[in-house]
């Protein structure tokens, strides 16, 4: 028989909160719940921080779990801190009388990942269609961005697909520190993680929106990603719900949007410009990636095969900043093949390596005109309905 949501809340009643004396569902502490098959997935809202008594509660939760429901359930427990669900009326009736204060303590509010709090600029990297170069531009932008000396971190979100184990070279499992966080591996000066390389990809195809947010949601919670200047984030393709979802979970400093010249991919892009700013997500651009062909024989040469300037006419048309154009070259496909991302050729002998240091500045220069103007992304707390 399966598991259902009753059930859950029923077991969490038998948790009691330590410190308030009251259990769990008493205490509406239960956000998110999210029930397929054998896995169950929920945050518990809290007061505040507290590594110690968080990993104690969801202990508990998950003994409760397993012994009023399930022993074989599959538990993926988050903790996020809520101030407000917690704050008593004085406290309440003191920030209304201090506005200004009342507005710095919502703040707080909406940044529960701290863990985020050293990384100055997330960028995404989307696409609306899958192969037009998604993660061969997300890997050689974070790589572009570590030429120039910052400390850049990348993220493969891509559970279905993920191709930055192989375009990096390392299939390598991440350690854990004694605090249980993940520890980001090292290769061409950036830090990288791929879902792909925790995640069983068979599992994975099973997985709805809401189980992959909330592994996403944990990712970026539990991983010691230390201080960054970008953390480039490889989204899946598409704008379904599994982007819509993610793109509201992470606090996005912007987004790039990968098309190619052809007309199909173009409609994707249009929808994944859409998307961003239908989430308010500000847009850094459109990049043209297989502009045109080079022949490795003739490379003065340039074949149009995917038609001509489609992405650069589009972000003209979407009022979007049109960020470079990267070419087909038989080289980006090796060296993303060999895990050594063209970009980082020393002299930058191809011209898709020059290409892509220039995407990586245009992006730079976008981020800090975005940053100058514009506050920063408010991440939205997803609350699936029970
Ligand atoms: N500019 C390019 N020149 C040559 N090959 C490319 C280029 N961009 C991507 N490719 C190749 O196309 C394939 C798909 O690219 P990938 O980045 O994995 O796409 P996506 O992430 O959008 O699915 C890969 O084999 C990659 O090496
Ligand atoms: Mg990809």
């Amino acid at each position: 028989m399966s598991i259902n949501k009753q059930q859950v809340r029923t077991a969490l009643t038998h948790v009691m909160h330590p410190e308030m004396g009251k259990d769990l569902v008493t205490l509406n502490t239960i956000e998110d719940l999210i029930v397929q098959d054998k896995f169950i997935a929920f945050t518990i809202d809290l007061p505040e921080k507290n590594p110690k008594l968080d990993n104690k509660l969801k202990e508990m939760c998950r003994e409760a779990i397993h012994k009023y429901v399930d022993s074989e359930a599959v538990l993926d427990i988050t903790t996020a801190v809520n101030i407000s669900k917690f704050r008593d009326d004085s406290e309440q009736q003191e920030s209304e009388a201090f506005p200004g204060q009342g507005h710095r303590k919502k703040k707080e509010e909406q940044e529960p990942d701290e863990i985020l709090g050293g990384v100055d600029n997330v960028i995404a990297v989307a696409s609306g269609k899958g192969g037009v170069g998604k993660s061969t531009v997300a890997v050689n932008l974070a790589c572009g961005l570590a030429r120039t000396g910052a400390k850049v971190g990348l993220l493969d979100t891509d559970i279905y697909g993920p191709s930055i184990p192989t375009m990096f070279g390392t299939h390598e499992r991440p350690n854990i520190t004694a605090q249980k966080k993940l520890i980001p591996l090292e290769k061409h000066g950036v830090k990288f993680l791929s879902m792909g390389l925790l995640v069983d990809p068979d599992q994975a195809m099973i997985w709805r929106g809401p189980m992959v947010t909330s592994a996403v949601k944990q990712f970026m919670q539990e991983v010691e990603w230390g201080e960054l200047d970008y953390l480039v984030l490889d989204l899946p393709p598409g704008t379904g719900d599994i982007q819509l979802t993610l793109v509201q979970t992470v606090p996005l400093t912007g987004a790039v949007v990968v098309s190619t010249p052809q007309t199909v991919a173009l409609d994707d892009a249009r929808k994944g410009v859409a998307m961003f700013k239908k989430v308010n997500v500000p847009v850094l651009g459109i990049v043209e990636n297989m502009a045109y062909f080079i022949p490795p024989d003739m490379p003065e040469k340039k074949y149009y095969i995917f038609g001509k300037h489609g992405a650069r006419n589009l972000a003209e048309r979407m009022g979007s900043n049109f960020l470079g154009e990267i070419p087909l070259e038989q080289s980006v496909r090796e060296s993303g093949d060999d895990g050594k991302p063209i970009v980082l050729e020393e002299n930058l002998e191809s011209e898709s390596a020059r290409a892509f240091v220039e995407l990586s500045n245009n992006v730079i220069q976008q981020l800090a005109i975005r940053n100058k103007e514009q506050d920063p992304t408010q991440k939205i707390d997803i609350k699936i309905k029970p």
